[in-house]
């Protein structure tokens, strides 16, 4: 189905799991502060209130973190969506940034397989 953040053609709640890769963070030419802040509501938005949305990387192609995470961060807590950044094993030694999201209404009630990004 074809669509483009920051508008989904999903219900609210659709997805128990939520993936982003190499996108919102990846072309900040393309998606500037007030973008990445519609964009990750709104895969808030399409996700189960016990599910989880993930995000990444969190830098930019030529490896340069975005250097607004924190300000986005607590924006997306003024709307009642908690963050946290996790660090996911590479599989190499090293390990990877994950911005992992969801609503701050209810807590999740079962855990989801940390492998899946
Ligand atoms: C670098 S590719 C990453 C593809 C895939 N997520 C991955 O990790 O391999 C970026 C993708 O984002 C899509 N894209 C571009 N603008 C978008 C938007 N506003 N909303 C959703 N997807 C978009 C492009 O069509 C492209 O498939």
């Amino acid at each position: 189905m074809a669509a483009a953040l920051p508008r989904l053609p999903f219900a609210d709640g659709a997805f128990a799991l939520t993936l982003s890769g190499y996108l919102l963070f990846a072309y900040p030419e393309l998606f500037g502060p007030e973008h990445q802040l519609a964009a990750l509501a709104e895969l808030v938005r399409v996700t189960a209130a016990d599910g989880e949305v993930r995000v990444q990387p969190l830098h930019d192609g030529r490896g340069r973190r975005c250097g607004h995470l924190d300000r986005l961060r607590h924006a997306l807590g003024e709307r009642r969506i908690a963050s946290e950044v996790r660090r996911v094993p590479r599989g190499d030694g090293r390990t990877r940034r994950v911005l992992v999201l969801r609503s701050a209404e209810r807590r999740p009630r079962r855990p989801l397989p940390p492998s899946a990004m």
